[in-house]
């Protein structure tokens, strides 16, 4: 019944407590027995951090900087999306999965409670990337405004509550970025900044080779940083979404590459809502040490 299902703004349904599409929620089993292959690499973010950047760092990185190759097909198809079950046009992430080789690069959104066990028992590579709670939520804002399968984002003050109360797809930002942050060590996590990556990114790209085990030259380097900038990315169909239909993502609503840019929040918090989520963040946040930055 997937074919003759259409898309909408699917409800989220709680799954061990987090919220999901309902698509997603309802494929879990499937999802939670995902056996990775060891070679296999994920990339995980709570939505919004930086993971389509990240995702074609990655992919040129693996294939030698080279732009063409790094076209063969759309983000979604290149790193299949671990968790999406949807009705077409969208790829469901296991039944591409099904479809490729091992090593492949799996992108997810899930906490790190729900992430398959696969991945840390077969000792998988795995790069978070993390992005400052008020940029995060400015831009998961404009994206629940143009992406029709997910919840209305309502008026931007109720947004923020939804937010501070970890209502959206994919729960809470803080226990989220907590939960990978905590088992970085312990686990092999390369954990970004989505700020490192904006300050300096051939800095943040080649430390994103060393954990791949790779090592390529500093003219590749350099092109790597060229075709990922914000501006050449906006412009590659493959990477920036617009391959999606307007019934799915609606870029004349909001770009998916809208800004990329770190301090946008400040258009968008007064200065009395900054305060109260500044408090909010110091209670939630009490019990770690992350060092995010909401300016450059
Ligand atoms: P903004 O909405 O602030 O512009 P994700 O890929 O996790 O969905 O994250 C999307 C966010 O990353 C968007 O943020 C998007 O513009 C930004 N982004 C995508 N590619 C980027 C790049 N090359 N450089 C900087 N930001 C980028």
């Amino acid at each position: 019944n997937k074919a003759a299902s259409a898309i909408c703004r699917f409800p989220l349904v709680e799954v061990q407590g987090i919220p999901l599409m309902s698509w997603i929620a309802h494929n879990w089993s499937s999802v939670q027995a995902f056996r990775p292959d060891p070679s296999d690499l994920l990339i995980s973010t709570y939505p919004k951090a930086g993971t389509t950047w990240t995702q074609e760092i990655v992919d040129l990185l693996l294939h030698n900087g080279d732009a063409e190759i790094c076209k063969r097909a759309p983000t979604i198809i290149r790193n299949p999306f671990l968790e999406i079950n949807s009705p077409p046009p969208i790829p469901s992430g296991l039944d591409l999965l099904k479809t490729m080789k091992p090593p492949r690069f799996i992108k997810t959104h899930l906490p790190i409670q729900l992430v398959p066990e696969g991945f840390w028992e077969n000792k998988c590579k795995v790069i978070y990337v993390a992005r400052n709670a008020k940029d995060n939520l400015v831009s998961y804002y404009h994206f629940d405004r143009m992406n029709l399968t997910q919840p209305e984002p309502g008026p931007w003050e109720e947004y923020v509550q939804k937010f501070m109360k970890g209502k959206l797809a994919w729960g809470s930002w803080y226990d989220h970025v907590k939960g990978f942050w905590k088992e970085r060590e312990k686990k092999n996590i390369l954990y970004l900044f989505y700020e490192d990556m904006k300050e300096n990114p051939r800095r943040e790209i080649v430390r994103i080779m060393r954990y791949l085990d790779l090592l390529l030259s500093d003219d590749i380097i350099d092109k790597i940083v060229e075709l990922t900038s914000f501006n050449v990315m906006k412009d590659n169909p493959m990477a920036n979404y617009t391959f999606l239909p307007k019934i799915v993502f609606d870029n004349s609503v909001s770009a998916f590459m809208r800004k990329g840019e770190v301090g946008d929040w400040t258009n968008y918090f007064t200065p009395a809502q900054s305060e109260m989520f500044d408090e909010d963040y110091a209670r939630q946040m009490a019990d770690v040490d992350i060092p995010f930055r909401t300016r450059i």
